[in-house]
């Protein structure tokens, strides 16, 4: 139907007679000439017709936003001054001969260029929304990255393996989504939260080099970047530790930074272990981006009479921690009452706080409700630790170190955007040796960092049975701008050792059978030592297009309250299905969000 799109449309074509097919971006009416903006998935070429030819002219002055139509016309050079130097097609401009229109449109419910728009009401119309160049254009940088990857890993020797999605339930940590069998009543399958216990199965296999592109389901509270479906890029190998997989995914995500957005990552990237990290940045997926660091300063306060500070200093699972802000001396009282809003929301009791007016003075020239408290030895070390200057302002947590490595880590990173100092760029790094355990206060029991099946260190298994919170894990994962983007680890290959960490882990002989027997089975047949790892598809994109959400690289995604306003999913289905299917539904007992 077309010789030319939109796109090849230039000086090259100049005084050619072309045919284009596509969609009225616009349509401008100048004196008696009416200019069309054509738009294909190419591009946009501006249309011009004049009255030369009446019936021509008749059916473009009938011509709407969004009309399909089919041009024939003749390229040309625009006039003097009136080039766009924007678009490809920008120097030239095509004169109408002949016009058909293929099919009409309504009114859209919104302009496609409109900011304002909701974001319910643009995935209502999804297929509205996506007509916009930058969705477009996300979407094909999705497409490249991932024929990037697959073409990288099969070089590589990996083969792409398809896993079920009708499965049992994966130990990631979120909860599950399910689906009843109406061959077996009052049964359910759980789809995905990852194909973890598959990939070790063809491990087991014998396939060594294993990759999948996967859609992987977790019912969990969502953020900007987090999807209940969302697709990794899964990845297993034997025979190979923590070090030959880092070497071999962070080449390859080089690769894939190169190549899609010209973008050279460091080789090798740079690693934190996870101590350092959460010491230093009071986060595990540290925005190396922001020059802020927290340091700490209990041992300087052991012994101030002021138990906000003296309690957690001496607390071993205490942490008293400063962040010194350059220039912070400006905030006025209402800022620093919105910050201490906002650490609440991590849990901190409060944000005390130092600016300082002169940092020569001593303590005369600081201004501060806590400074009574402190002593003189602690307002030095507190200044020469965190290098604070005059003008500069000190921030400080005093909680458990969970709650400080939250609160300064989130407050960390809101300064950094609040006050510009982010820096441009990409700095991606690894973090290693994640502890094997958390401890959960409250339900007095461990949590597995990773998953159940992650290797401890070597050098550290003794510590299983003597003091599990210091085992340290073989994993890493891949942060990139504040972002985890992928994780993996090195796997127990050993039958014992597994269910040791399952012990610990408070899952019972009998519930490791019920839950993954078949895994426990197959480690009992000849399993290769393994390691792997699962990149996150929809960040990575996110992150190289500079979207503020994974939902802008999902074709179609769901909204914060995991639904779909265009196909209205999750819905309602008839009593028939559910009888089918041996359900009885009772009425919501908790109010649906929204
Ligand atoms: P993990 O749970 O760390 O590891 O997931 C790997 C990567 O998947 C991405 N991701 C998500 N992206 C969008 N929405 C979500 N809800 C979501 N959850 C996770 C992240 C994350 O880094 N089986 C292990 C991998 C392994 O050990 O090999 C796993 O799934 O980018
Ligand atoms: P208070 O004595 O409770 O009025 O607190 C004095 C100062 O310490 C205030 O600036 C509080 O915001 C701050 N503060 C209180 N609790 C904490 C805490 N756990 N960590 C850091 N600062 C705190």
């Amino acid at each position: 139907m077309r010789s030319h799109t939109a796109g090849q449309v230039d000086l090259a074509v100049l005084d050619q007679e072309i045919s284009l097919v596509g969609w009225v971006n616009r349509r401008r009416d100048h004196g008696g000439v009416i200019f069309v903006d054509l738009r294909d998935r190419d591009g946009m070429v501006q249309v011009v017709f004049d009255p030369d030819d009446p019936a021509v002219f008749a059916t473009a002055e009938s011509l709407r936003s969004e009309f399909v139509i089919q041009v024939r016309g003749r390229v040309r050079r625009r006039p003097a001054g009136t080039e766009n130097p924007n678009i490809a097609s920008g120097a030239v401009e095509v004169l109408g001969l002949g016009l058909a229109i293929i099919n009409r449109s309504e009114p859209l419910p919104f302009q496609l260029d409109d900011e304002r728009v909701s974001e319910e009401h643009r995935l209502r119309y999804r297929y509205l929304d996506l007509r916009r160049p930058e969705m477009l254009a996300r979407l094909r940088l999705r497409h490249q990255v991932t024929r990037t990857l697959r073409r990288y890993l099969d070089e590589a020797g990996f083969i792409d393996v398809e896993t079920p999605v009708l499965t049992r339930a994966t130990p990631e940590g979120a909860r599950d989504y399910l689906v009843p069998s109406r061959t077996h009543p009052g049964e359910f399958f759980a789809l995905p939260q990852s194909p973890q216990l598959f990939k070790q199965l063809l491990m087991v296999a014998g396939f060594e080099r294993y990759y999948q592109i996967v859609k992987c389901f977790r019912d969990e509270d969502l953020r900007a970047d987090r999807q209940p479906e969302f697709t990794q890029l899964d990845i297993e190998t034997s025979f190979m530790d923590e070090e030959g997989v880092m070497a071999l995914v962070e080449d390859m995500m080089r690769h894939a930074f190169a190549e899609a957005v010209e973008v050279a990552l460091p080789n090798p990237l740079p690693r934190l272990t996870w101590a350092e990290a959460m010491r230093r940045f009071g986060s595990d997926k540290p925005d190396l981006r922001i020059p802020l660091e927290l340091v700490d300063v209990a041992d300087l306060l052991q012994s101030v009479d002021f138990k906000v500070f003296s309690g957690p200093a001496n607390d071993p699972r205490g942490r008293v921690a400063a962040l010194r802000v350059p220039k912070g001396n400006d905030l006025p009282r209402s800022a620093i009452d919105d910050y201490t809003k906002y650490v609440s929301i991590f849990g901190a009791k409060g944000l005390a706080y130092i600016k300082v007016n002169d940092a020569a003075a001593g303590r005369e020239g600081l201004q501060s409700p806590i400074l009574k408290f402190l002593t003189d030895e602690a307002i030095a070390g507190i200044l020469s630790r965190t290098g604070a200057q005059t003008g500069d302002l000190v921030f400080f947590g005093a909680d458990k170190a969970k709650i400080v490595n939250e609160s300064l880590g989130a407050l960390r990173v809101k300064l950094g955007h609040d006050l510009g100092l982010v820096e441009s760029g990409f700095r991606a790094l690894w973090v290693t040796e994640f502890p094997m355990f958390e401890y959960d206060e409250k339900e007095g029991r461990y949590y597995a960092l990773h998953h159940p099946f992650t290797a401890p260190n070597q050098a550290d298994v003794p510590m299983l049975a003597t003091n599990p919170e210091a085992v340290r894990s073989r994993a890493y994962d891949f942060v990139l701008n504040g972002f985890e983007l992928g994780g993996g680890s090195v796997r127990i290959h050993d039958q014992a050792l597994q269910k040791q960490v399952f012990g610990l882990l408070g899952i019972s002989e009998a519930q490791a059978e019920e839950k993954f027997g078949f895994l426990l089975d197959a480690l009992k047949f000849g399993a290769p030592p393994m390691a792997g790892l699962a990149f996150g598809v929809d960040r990575i994109i996110m992150l190289m297009s500079g979207a503020s959400s994974i939902r802008e690289v999902i074709a179609f995604p769901k909204t914060q309250s995991a639904a779909c306003p265009l196909t209205e999913a999750p819905g309602e289905v008839d009593e028939a299905q559910l009888k089918e299917l041996s359900i009885r539904v009772r009425k919501p007992v908790v109010e649906k969000p929204e």
